[in-house]
């Protein structure tokens, strides 16, 4: 479905990821995790062509994209929900998924898509009315994620959809990511809360300074790396 190869991108000439391998399978949520700093977001973005990519290539369904700009993306499919949970605090929440609803012309599918968000996020419908900066962390992350669905993408990149949440609210918000895709959406996840976040993971990678150091399924949590790379880091697992 997506396939990053040998992917050496960053920030003008600041090199971030260097050789970076990543692949995600239809209907598969996998997650990547690595300590503060070691380009988790940086990945994420140079899919999303929001950071400069020197070399490698990066697939989606046998097109290259590695090329294409952010708008062209979301066309073919892809959406980004980044770190920090950005919604439009002075706007309603109803206000902001017709935000996230920019690249669809048709106003008669936006209704119908926002109609579809709200059979699925029954808080939003309700609190629809409501300025997006009154909802909890919770609401907002969910009211991120659910403009992100608008754009009906095949596959979902979330950048710590758990970044500051309650352990119940973001037990809550996984288990939304669980049902998104098991509706046949594909979620690459970065995530620093390693243990919840491999429990609902078809497949985990490990970044560290720019490369994946390791690669595994539920088992990655006893992986030696993980403790040298969580020693005395942010992540809790
Ligand atoms: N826009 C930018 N311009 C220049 N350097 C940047 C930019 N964004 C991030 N960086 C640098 O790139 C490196 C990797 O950052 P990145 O945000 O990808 O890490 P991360 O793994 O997501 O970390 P965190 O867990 O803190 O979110 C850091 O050294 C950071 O300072
Ligand atoms: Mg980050």
């Amino acid at each position: 479905m997506l396939k990053i190869v040998n992917l050496n991108s960053g920030y003008n000439k600041t090199k971030i990821l260097h050789g970076v391998y990543l692949e995600i399978n239809p209907k598969e949520i996998v997650v990547l995790i690595g300590p503060n700093g070691a380009g988790k977001s940086t990945a994420l973005k140079s899919i999303f062509s929001l950071a400069d990519v020197y070399s490698g290539k990066i697939i989606f369904k046998d097109i290259d994209i590695t090329d294409l700009k952010t708008h062209e993306l979301i066309s073919l499919g892809i959406s980004f929900v980044p770190q920090g949970r950005q919604v439009f605090s002075n706007m309603t929440v109803l206000e902001n998924l017709e935000m996230g609803a920019f690249t669809i012309n048709d106003q008669d599918i936006v209704k119908r898509s926002i109609e579809n968000i709200f059979k699925k996020f029954t808080i939003l419908e309700k609190k629809q009315n409501a300025l997006a900066g009154n909802l909890s962390g919770g609401q907002q992350q969910l009211l991120a994620i659910a403009r992100a669905l608008i754009q009906n993408p095949q596959i979902l990149l979330l950048d710590e959809p758990s970044l500051g949440l309650d352990p119940k609210t973001m037990k809550e918000v996984f288990e939304k990511i669980v049902e998104i895709k098991n509706e046949g959406i594909s979620v690459l996840m970065v995530e620093q809360n390693a243990k919840q976040a491999v429990e609902i993971a078809d497949r985990t990678y490990i970044l560290e300074n720019g490369t994946i150091a390791v690669e595994g399924g539920k088992d990655i949590l006893k992986n030696k790396k993980i403790k040298d790379i969580y020693f005395g880091g942010g992540a809790s697992f």
